[in-house]
Formats: C-alpha cells, sequence, structure tokens
C-alpha cells in the first residue's frame, strides 16, 4: 500500500517520492483540494470547540452523540488526507478534547506476532541450532544475532507517511488493533515528524510502550492522593494510561517509548535488525541503548547475564532478553510458526518467588467444565504485584505436592503467567493444617464430576470435569464470555461483568441470545435502559456493538464456539481449510472415527486425532446444532482475512523431492504452510504439485505416471511470487 491508498479521501496531493512527479495540472489540483480542506478543516474546528464547550462547560449539547462524532472523524480523516494541517494546535492534540465513544479498529498491514519463550541456557543453544540447521549453515559459517532487553510495558504500531505521523495502534489480537493514534501524539517522546530527510515514504516502526519506574510510584501517590485506584505494576499502568479515550488523560501520565522493530516500510533504510535499529534512531525514535550484536549462543547468554546484573539499575522493567537473527534476508527465509517468529526468541528472567499461607481451596468451574483448584492466599508481594490467589492446576498436583490448608507455601509468578504455588514449607506446617478433598461434585451446579478414562491407556485424566454442560451455569456463562472475548466474536460492551449480568437477569442464556436482544428489548416493559448501570447511551452503545458484529470472519466464528482444542491456530487451520463454514460443519458432524470424514479432518496440517475428535463430539450434538442454526440466522461468515497474499498454491498438496539448493527441508515445509499449501511426504492421486530438484527418483517417475504437475525449485520461488 502507498501512502496515497489508504487516505480515505482523495487528496489528490501528488505521489509521494520516487514516484514520477506529478504534471503541473495535476499540482494545481493538489493545491486547490489542500486549500479547500484547509478552510473546511478550519470551520470544523470552531464547530467542535463550540459543541465541546455546550458539553462540557455549559453540559447542555445541542447534536447528539452521532452527529457530533462524524464531525470529528470528517475531521480526522482530512488530517489523515492532509497530514500538514495536523499541526500541534490540531483538535486530535488537544489535551481536554471529548473522549471517543470507543477506540476504532485499525487493521495491520502486516500482522504483529508474538515471541517464543525460553528460561534456559540450553534452550538458548538449542535456539541457535535450530536457527542454523533451518538455513543449513555449514559449522563453519558465521551468523550474527542481536540481543536486546524485553521491555515490561505494551507494544504499539506507529505509522509514518511521507515522515509524518498518520496512526498508531495497539497489538490487540496481532492482526486488527486499536486506534491510539490521539493518545500517542501526548507522548513527548514519539515524533510526530520523522528526523532527517532520508526516512521511507511510509514506515510502521514498532516499540513497546512503558513507564519508569520512579514515575509509575509517582503516579500511584497522585492517585491514592485523590482517592482513585492504583496500579499494580509499571506494566498495568502504562497499558491503564494509553488505553484511554480521553487522550487529555494519557498526557498526564509519564509514558515512554522503545521502538525495536517494523511493520511495513516502503524502503527498507538497512538490511540488519541492528541497522534498522540505527535508522530508527536516526529518524528520531528512542532506541533501547543495551542493544548488542553477538556471533552465537555463548555470546548471547553473556550479554544476557550484564543485562541481568543491571535490571534493578534500569529505572524501568524488563522481564527478559530478545534475540533476533540480524541479517533480515535471513529472518524472511526462517518466516514463522504460529503465531512467533522462527528466527527471534525471548530469554526470559527466572520467575519471582514469595512465602506465604494458604488459607483455602476452592473450585472454580471452567468454560469446558474442568473442575480447577484455585488458592486462597494471605496476600503477598511476588515480583511487585499483590498476589492473593494461585492456580493449583488439578487434584493430582494437589496430592503430588501434598498441599494441606493452613500451610507455608512458595509462590511463583512470571510474566502474564498464573501465579502458582511450587512448593510446601514442610517444617512450618502447623497442628491443625488440614489434608484437601477433591469434591466429586460440581459445585456450580451439582452434576456428578467425573475424570475421563483414556481408552489406550487406561489412565483416568488429570482434569476432572461436570457432566452437566447443559445445565451448568458455570459452563454456560464461560462459554459467553469466550464468545464474546476480544479474540473471538470482540464485543464491545460485552464483558464478563456484563455477561454475568445477562445471564443472571435470565436475559442471555445462550449465544444467540446476544443477537435477539435489541429485539426482545423493543417488545419489553422492562426496558434495559431503565436498568441500574444503564443508561440511554449505554444500551445505544451496546447495541451498536452488537450489530457491528452481525458479520465476522469465520475463523473468529469457529474460535468463539469454544469447541474444545479448538484454539485460534486451530480455528485459521480449519477456516483456511474449508472453503465454507458449511463443509466444515458437515465433515465435523459425520467424522466418526473410522470415516473418511474423520480422515479427511486428521489430514489437515497441525489439526490431528484430538482436535477432529473433539469437533466431531462438538458438531454432532444436537443442541449444538440447533444453537449453530439459531446464531447463523443472525451472523453472516466472512472470509477470514489473508496473512499471505492469496498464492496460486493455496490448498494445493505439494511434494519436495530431490536435492534443494536454495532451501532446507523444514524451510520449504514452512513456506508451503505459509503460502496455504500441504506438504505430503508420498506422491498420491491427492497431490496437486511436485518441486523437483536433481536426483530426483521414484517419486517423480511416479509423478509422471499419474500427470501430476513437476515444477523446479526456481519455478517454485516464482510461483509463490518469492522471484
Ligand atoms: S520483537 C515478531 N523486541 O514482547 C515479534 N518484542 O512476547 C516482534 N517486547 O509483543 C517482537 N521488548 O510487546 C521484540 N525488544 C523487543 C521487545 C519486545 C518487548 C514485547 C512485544 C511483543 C512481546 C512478545
Amino acid at each position: 500500500m502507498t501512502a496515497d491508498d489508504d487516505n480515505g479521501l482523495a487528496s489528490g496531493a501528488g505521489a509521494p517520492g520516487p514516484s514520477p512527479q506529478p504534471s503541473p495540472r495535476k499540482r494545481g489540483e493538489g493545491a486547490r483540494a489542500l486549500r479547500e480542506a484547509r478552510a473546511e478543516h478550519a470551520r470544523l474546528a470552531e464547530e467542535i470547540a463550540e459543541h465541546d464547550r455546550r458539553y462540557y462547560q455549559e453540559d447542555a449539547p445541542i447534536v447528539s452523540d452521532a452527529e457530533y462524532d462524524a464531525l470529528r472523524q470528517r475531521y480526522e480523516a482530512l488530517e489523515k488526507a492532509h497530514p500538514e494541517l495536523a499541526t500541534p494546535a490540531s483538535l486530535t492534540r488537544k489535551v481536554g478534547a471529548a473522549p471517543a465513544e470507543k477506540f476504532a479498529k485499525i487493521k495491520h498491514a502486516v500482522p504483529m506476532l508474538s515471541l517464543g519463550n525460553v528460561f534456559a541456557d540450553e534452550e538458548v543453544r538449542d535456539f541457535v541450532a535450530r536457527v542454523r540447521r533451518f538455513l543449513g549453515l555449514p559449522a563453519e559459517a558465521a551468523l550474527a544475532f542481536t540481543a536486546e532487553p524485553k521491555i515490561d510495558g505494551l507494544s504499539c504500531s506507529l505509522r509514518y507517511e511521507k515522515g509524518v505521523l498518520v496512526s498508531a495502534a495497539t497489538r490487540g489480537d496481532g492482526y486488527e488493533g486499536e486506534d491510539i493514534t490521539a493518545n500517542i501524539r501526548t507522548l513527548q517522546e514519539i515524533p510526530h515528524r520523522l528526523h532527517g530527510g532520508a526516512h521511507p515514504q511510509v514506515l510502521e516502526a514498532r516499540g513497546e510502550v512503558y513507564m519508569r519506574r520512579e514515575d509509575f510510584f509517582a503516579l500511584n501517590e497522585r492517585q491514592a492522593a485523590a482517592g482513585k485506584p492504583v496500579f499494580a505494576n509499571p506494566r498495568n499502568s502504562a497499558a491503564g494510561s494509553l488505553r484511554q479515550l480521553d487522550p487529555s488523560i494519557t498526557a498526564s501520565r509519564p509514558l515512554r517509548f522503545f521502538a525495536y522493530g517494523w511493520g511495513e516500510v516502503s524502503h527498507m533504510p538497512a538490511d540488519t535488525q541492528h541497522g534498522m535499529l540505527a535508522a530508527l534512531a536516526r529518524f528520531g525514535l528512542p532506541i533501547n541503548p543495551l542493544v548488542e550484536l553477538c556471533a552465537g549462543a555463548e555470546e548471547l547468554l553473556a550479554h544476557y547475564r550484564q543485562i541481568e546484573e543491571r535490571r534493578a539499575t534500569l529505572g524501568y522493567d524488563i522481564d527478559g532478553v530478545v534475540y533476533k537473527v540480524d541479517e533480515i534476508e535471513l529472518q524472511k527465509r526462517l518466516g514463522f510458526v504460529s503465531r512467533a517468529p522462527r528466527w527471534a526468541m525471548a530469554h526470559k528472567f527466572p520467575a519471582e518467588r514469595a512465602t506465604t499461607i494458604l488459607r483455602d481451596i476452592e473450585i472454580n468451574v471452567g468454560r469446558t467444565g474442568a473442575l480447577t483448584p484455585v488458592a486462597r492466599l494471605e496476600p503477598v508481594t511476588v515480583g511487585g504485584v499483590v498476589v492473593s490467589n494461585a492456580t493449583l492446576h488439578n487434584e493430582d498436583e494437589i496430592v503430588r505436592k501434598d498441599i494441606h490448608i493452613g500451610d507455608t507455601v512458595v509462590v511463583q509468578r512470571a510474566g502474564d503467567v498464573i501465579p502458582q504455588i511450587v512448593a510446601v514449607v514442610l517444617d512450618k506446617r502447623p497442628a491443625n493444617a488440614r489434608r484437601y478433598e477433591f469434591p466429586h461434585i460440581c459445585p456450580a451446579c451439582g452434576s456428578a464430576a467425573l475424570r475421563e478414562i483414556d481408552e489406550k491407556t487406561g489412565e483416568a485424566d488429570v482434569v476432572r470435569r461436570c457432566t452437566g454442560s447443559l445445565v451448568c451455569p458455570a459452563q454456560a456463562i464461560e462459554r459467553l464470555k469466550h464468545f464474546a472475548s476480544r479474540n473471538a466474536m470482540d464485543i464491545e460492551g460485552l464483558g464478563d461483568k456484563q455477561i454475568e449480568f445477562f445471564f443472571n437477569e435470565g436475559l442471555i442464556r445462550t449465544a444467540s441470545d446476544i443477537f435477539t436482544l435489541e429485539e426482545r428489548d423493543r417488545a419489553s416493559l422492562a426496558k434495559l435502559k431503565n436498568r441500574e448501570g444503564y443508561g440511554e447511551t449505554s444500551v445505544r452503545n451496546l447495541f451498536a456493538a452488537i450489530n457491528a458484529r452481525r458479520s465476522v470472519p469465520i475463523n473468529r466464528f469457529v474460535y468463539a464456539l469454544g469447541v474444545r482444542h479448538v484454539g485460534e491456530t486451530n480455528a485459521r487451520r480449519l477456516a483456511r481449510h474449508f472453503a465454507d463454514f458449511e463443509t466444515l460443519r458437515e465433515t465435523a458432524s459425520h467424522a466418526a472415527p473410522g470415516s473418511e470424514e474423520r480422515e479427511r479432518i486428521e489430514a489437515i496440517e497441525g489439526v490431528g486425532g484430538v482436535v477432529a475428535e473433539a469437533l466431531n463430539d462438538f458438531f454432532a450434538e444436537p443442541h449444538n446444532e440447533r444453537e449453530i442454526d439459531a446464531l447463523l440466522r443472525h451472523v453472516t461468515l466472512e472470509p477470514m482475512p489473508q496473512v499471505e497474499s492469496a498464492s496460486p498454491v493455496a490448498g494445493k498438496t505439494v511434494v519436495f523431492t530431490g536435492a534443494l539448493e536454495r532451501l532446507t527441508r523444514e524451510e520449504a515445509k514452512a513456506q508451503a504452510e505459509r503460502f496455504g499449501a500441504k506438504i505430503s511426504g508420498s506422491v498420491s492421486k491427492k497431490t496437486d504439485l511436485i518441486v523437483a530438484g536433481p536426483g530426483a527418483g521414484s517419486k517423480l517417475t511416479k509423478a509422471k505416471e499419474l500427470g501430476v504437475e513437476v515444477i523446479s525449485e526456481e519455478e517454485w520461488f516464482a510461483r509463490t511470487g518469492q522471484g
């Protein structure tokens, strides 16, 4: 996409840098368009300021929220089309501007993925060895990595077009984030215009927004003095400050930024990771000073130790060190597995620990009916966060660790991981400590809670599950929360609390009830707007949020259904494989063990038997069938957003054979997956394409017999658009 493609408005202001110069006629048109835009922008500024005054100072608005929003949207669209208008005096930067109703969404031009984690030195050596193997590097070949602190904040993508900051987004689900442009503009460290003239026309700089520790403590003091809630740690504080609908609040919070990567870039200013960081620094973006170039695992580990030693004195929280292959060409070859790059790894610091007393054990019933024991603890600070609950995993774990109520226990937390109990301090066990009896009855619905017996091993599953899936309120509520959650249907305004409220009021019992809520409310005497906690505007917003999700990508819908073992990655795999939802549903509902349908599902790369079984259980269940029918009366399914551009090999079964020159086998497989193709080890009637290198033998012969298309490695590159 070029800078002009996504203007939203036709600016006619001429193409960016490297393109041919606009004709004089076009230049004239551009100048006129800018003049007109400037006049409209000024008129809107006055109008909006007047509405702000009436709204904020007189409490007497004369336009509806929707009309006001439309004015602001038009005002922002003008700035997007003509970045020159986004001066420091712009209302979009004005502290005290009216809060937006909610964040708009921004699709990331390049997905924002996460990182794989390791803790042990040996795993770092494995990572380096894996990279070398994947690239097929001989032992003597050099391979450079960068090592840099892993900042404990929240990631953000800043988009610059023609050197001007035009938008900023949170990571969101990695594919779509929240538009936090107005908030980001209040950060002092982030330039509104890139420095120097040599920057690319389009540059998405990615990095971490964070808060220094001293600023966090001072902010908490101010919050406490004003009787407002305090934050648990600098990261939460940074997140809470950035995700404010009112940018004036963000402006009052001391947020900072370190750039560590990039998304879309029209012209790469460097061909290495460290070169790119240097370029981002030249453009005026803050870069962490502790980035080091390392030659192999031992140098990475040495730098890790150095950073670990300095950790307490840095002034900001870090939770590990990130290693990245330095050469960008190699990064491209390595690509991604699921949601994390193969070319990078986070080496996390060891978890922090503390001891406290176990007051009680309670049972939490999850969405799938799993009974999870939760430890209620005497509150204790672990790594700067107050912990009062910890997971105990399952009943065997309680027995294995010999945990009694009243024990002194060692609690551990690492990053975002739920705190856990790692051990009991046995010599501190009081005389009245009592052994815990794990319930065999679901505490939420009274149904029997059983441990499934594995047919093959004859052993009991570690998890005890409630059998009352259709009557158990704990499962229903959890399923609904999952359905509406951010990475599933993403229904804003229908968070955990609201789901609990609607469920307990009997207004939403199944997912499809969500989509009939407005209609039922219209017919009801006990209108929602008259209920405690709701008013005219919030009800309107809720219905609008629900209506906005009457059309969703198929993968989100599949994930939202909450089928066991079908997480986001499997939902994507299924959505990619099946042309439409009906085919998936039809196949899954007939996928009994031994059937052709079962085989077809198990053959999907990365899916396998356990998922196929769960899909069959789910789709063959008549109650679920009825609920899906009800849902599909209200929800339209869109195709899954494509990460890789649609490729001619998508959906094809490919066999690589013979010696490959540019690709290792692992790399070939990863590429095929990236382009939506399926790799197979043997040639059959199902094979669509053979990529044959020198020395190809029986597979090539068989392919020719079957009339399967055969191409060379070079042609594979050309066909997948990698030239
Ligand atoms: S690189 C493709 N570098 O860690 C992956 N991430 O656990 C790009 N983070 O979402 C990430 N410091 O928010 C990278 N120096 C650093 C980082 C860093 C912090 C965060 C980032 C990411 C998360 C993954």
